[in-house]
């Protein structure tokens, strides 16, 4: 009884709020919020693919573009990402598996809306869910030298690394 009167009420909401914004990031990650695409957890992937630019989401794009694209990289976006093929195999099969059609599923949400199951973008932002979440940007947004391109995720979602794709 003694030690609990001396827990100050202070203290209890001081500690609440410190531990708050944890719990509510990780019911958003356990929902499968709109928010929250897992980031690329094999190592060779994350290495291979998030050289240039971020290692994006695999349930970011179903698994028939990452197959598309994993056949084409020699000619990827103007440049040649090929890879031996074990190492390419390897990262294909981490792809598909996590897809937006996969595993992925529960964290997509409704990226795939819109895409035809005949088509294989091989742009997230080209997907008509992602142009709708950007609608609003502005055009000197996207301008800013410090953006420089729409892949550039990382340059206003900082925690795109982590997963988390907010505002
Ligand atoms: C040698 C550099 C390089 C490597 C390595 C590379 N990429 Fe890319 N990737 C690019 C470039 C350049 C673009 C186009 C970026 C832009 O439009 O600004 C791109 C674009 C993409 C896009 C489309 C982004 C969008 O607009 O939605 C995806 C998806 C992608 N890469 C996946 C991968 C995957 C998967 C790998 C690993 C197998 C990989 N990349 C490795 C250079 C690279
Ligand atoms: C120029 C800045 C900018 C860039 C670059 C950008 N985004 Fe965004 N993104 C935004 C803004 C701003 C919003 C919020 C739009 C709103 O709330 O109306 C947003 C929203 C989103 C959402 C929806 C989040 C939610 O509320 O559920 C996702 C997912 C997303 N972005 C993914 C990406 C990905 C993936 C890339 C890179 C391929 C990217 N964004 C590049 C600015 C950017």
């Amino acid at each position: 009884m003694n030690i609990l009167r001396r827990i100050s009420p202070r203290a209890v909401l001081a500690t609440l709020l410190v531990l708050a914004p944890g719990l509510f990031v990780l019911d958003k990650a356990l929902a499968g919020g709109g928010h929250y695409y897992p980031p690329v957890a094999d190592a060779v992937v994350a290495e291979e693919c998030g050289g240039c630019h971020l290692a994006f989401p695999a349930a970011m794009l179903p698994a028939r573009s990452w197959a598309r694209m994993m056949q084409t990289l020699d000619r990827h976006f103007g440049d040649d990402a090929s890879l031996d093929a074990r190492t390419a195999e390897r990262i294909e099969t981490y792809l598909m598996l996590h897809a937006a059609d996969g595993q992925g599923a529960r964290y997509a949400g409704k990226m795939l809306r819109g895409v035809a199951p005949g088509q294989a973008p091989l742009r997230i932002t080209e997907l008509p869910k992602w142009r709708r979440e950007h609608r609003e940007v502005s055009r000197a947004e996207w301008a800013d030298p410090k953006v420089g391109s729409k892949a550039n995720c990382a340059a206003c979602h900082r925690d795109a690394e982590r997963g988390y794709f907010e505002d």
